[in-house]
């Protein structure tokens, strides 16, 4: 996805919700540089990597959040949110399904409040499956973002 059009940049700021074991940090690493950030959370504790801010906790709670925000020294806002947050699914159609809206719904809110005008969106939606076959994985890239209404603007997390 990235080679088709270059979703990372030199010096920015990324954001990867459910970054572990870390697969994606490693890559945003290498694309953001030294100068660059990554700030990486997860519910599950990922070995260290050169760059990446490492948070261990529930991105949706509001103390995580604020600790996201406290990784934002050098910048206001991330360039880039990625979400590859997965839900536990439990193999009750109507329940996984709701779980997996959540989950997205959730990473569309962190990034209302924490991607700069223009920043980019790539978050990951799990459809569970009908039978006992494998559930589809889409990914949804949006691009050149626009604050309106923030509901959530950094200094209120
Ligand atoms: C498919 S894995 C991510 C793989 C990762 N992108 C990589 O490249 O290595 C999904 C991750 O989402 C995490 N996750 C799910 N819900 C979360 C939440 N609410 N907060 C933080 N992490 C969450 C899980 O713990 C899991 O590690």
């Amino acid at each position: 996805m990235h080679e088709m059009s270059p979703l990372i940049n030199p010096g920015d700021a990324v954001l990867d919700l459910g970054c572990a074991p870390g697969s994606w940090c490693q890559v945003a690493e290498e694309l953001v540089g030294p100068k660059g950030i990554v700030v990486g959370v997860d519910r599950v504790y990922v070995p260290p990597l050169t760059l990446t801010r490492f948070i261990v906790g529930d991105a949706t709670l509001p103390s995580i959040q604020k600790s996201i925000r406290e990784q934002l020294i050098e910048k206001e806002y991330f360039d880039v949110v990625l979400s590859d947050m997965c839900p536990n699914l439990i193999g009750i159609k109507s329940a996984d399904h709701q779980a997996s809206l959540n989950i997205v719904n959730e990473a569309l809110k962190i990034a209302h409040g924490m991607l700069k005008e223009n920043g980019t969106l790539l978050v990951k939606i799990v459809k569970p499956p009908a039978s006992k076959k494998e559930s589809a994985e889409i990914y949804i890239r949006a691009e050149k973002f626009h604050p309106l209404n923030r509901k959530y603007p950094l200094s209120l997390i």
